[in-house]
């Protein structure tokens, strides 16, 4: 059989690795894929967005499974492509990964399924929108409605800073003209987060096992946001207890509710939580599989990764109850490498070195992100370029396995989070 895997980041390419274990996958496919993906898989030169041609190379090569990475192409409806063409996909349809591409749209589903989340008010103008911030206790925070490449949620400690969040976001269409033709306004909730992913299909909801991302560039939660700095696998933070209550109070009532709205959802639900000290309240769902979080995920997964997904498109995820996925005991670890400049402009094309002698270290695999080969020269070519995952029997092994891997790469301008996993290693 074959699988064909959407998407070029480090998601994607633990995605390739962990399919590419499974006895029944004679070949797994990547488009476009990464250096690291052309490795472990087969890179297919097609753009994750090109929807078209996502079909056609499908039915060519008789792809039996394809596994959606990003968001994008889930809102511009590739698994509606797909399965027009009775192609099997796994990712939710258009209508569903609304979910993740409107946050109007999810922060509705909340109300309506009675989902903890901050509470919130719409806007479509701007002038009600700035009445009611002055009115507003702060921190607030404004969100443009649709996908902003993770950039469209702004913090605000001030009514101006509110009144300047809804000028770029509505006025200047900063994050695009249809991604600002709504706004959420909610308050701001105070926890430390936890991402939760489960895998859905019909009424069968498994969560898998609890992540915790590090969104902020540097150590100590500083500087911007960016699309994750470094994960890890199992977090402790998501104990028995708190994760029966996160899947009764959200993950239960969205997945029934859209089931309600005749918009199933088949594929991963991630849940992003915030544990605030009256209980965890949803942050935002997204509708595939988090990055970075995936790559310790997939380190520690011992299920075989294609009958898991295959469950999921044909139904049959019920098979599987949670205690029938297999993890490996230990915790695993990941830290993301980038380029100098990251989160914001960076150079391409610089040399990576080192990753042959790190890749050697025990328990440790090399997820590669922004990465291309030219030659026998592997470059940089993206923001964040590798995701360092390792193994550990503790987490601060893990943590100490992941850094000495990174210790042997190199590059010009690399920089990488030197704390991840901190918040969650016992003192000592
Ligand atoms: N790491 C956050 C995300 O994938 O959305």
């Amino acid at each position: 059989m074959k699988a064909l895997v959407v998407g070029k980041g480090g998601r994607e390419h633990a995605l390739v690795w962990k399919l590419a274990q499974s006895p029944r996958l004679e070949r797994v496919f990547c488009a476009p894929g990464n250096a690291g993906t052309g490795v472990d898989g087969v890179n297919v030169p097609i753009d994750a967005n090109d929807i078209d041609a996502l079909v056609k190379f499908a039915r060519r090569e008789c792809i039996d499974l394809t596994v959606v990475g990003p968001e994008e192409p889930l809102a511009r409806g590739i698994a509606d492509a797909f399965q027009k063409e009775g192609l099997p996909i796994f990712g939710p349809t258009r209508q569903a990964s609304q979910l993740e591409s409107s946050k109007v749209f999810a922060k509705k589903v909340m109300r309506d399924a009675d989902v903890p989340t901050a509470e919130f008010r719409v806007f479509d103008h701007p002038d009600p929108a700035r009445l009611y911030v002055q009115t507003r206790e702060y921190p607030v925070v404004v969100k443009a409605d649709g996908l902003a490449a993770g950039k469209g949620v702004i913090v605000c400690s001030t009514t101006e800073e509110a009144l300047a969040a809804i000028e770029r976001i509505m006025v200047r269409d900063e994050f695009g003209r249809t991604a600002g033709r709504q706004i959420v306004i909610e308050k701001r909730l105070d926890g430390p987060e936890l991402s939760i992913m489960a895998l859905v299909a019909g009424r069968t909801i498994i969560p898998l096992a609890p992540t915790q991302d590090h969104k902020r560039a540097l150590d100590g939660d500083a500087g911007p946001n960016t699309g994750g700095m470094g994960a890890y696998c199992p977090a402790p933070l998501g104990t028995p207890d708190l994760l029966a209550e996160i899947d009764a109070q959200a993950l239960v009532p969205t997945v029934h509710t859209m089931k309600r709205r005749r918009m199933p959802f088949r594929g991963i639900l991630y849940a992003g939580m915030i544990i605030t000290n009256q209980g965890p309240r949803v942050l935002e769902f997204n509708c595939r599989l988090g990055d970075p979080e995936t790559e310790p995920l997939l380190m520690r997964l011992r299920t075989d990764l294609f009958e898991l997904l295959l469950a999921t498109v044909e139904d049959r995820l019920g098979e599987f109850g949670e205690g029938n996925i297999e993890w490996d005991p230990r915790p695993a670890v990941c830290v993301v490498m980038c380029s100098g400049g990251y989160p914001g402009t960076f150079a391409k094309g610089k040399i990576v070195n080192g990753l042959a002698e790190a890749a050697k270290l025990p328990d440790v695999k090399i997820f590669h992100a922004g990465t291309r080969l030219d030659g026998e020269l592997l470059l940089t070519d993206g923001g964040r370029v590798l995701a360092v995952t390792a193994l550990g029997d503790t987490l601060a092994l893990a943590k100490r396995n992941a850094y000495e891997a990174v210790k042997r790469i190199h590059f010009p301008g690399a920089s990488y989070r030197s704390d991840i996993a901190d918040r969650a290693i016992p003192p000592g």
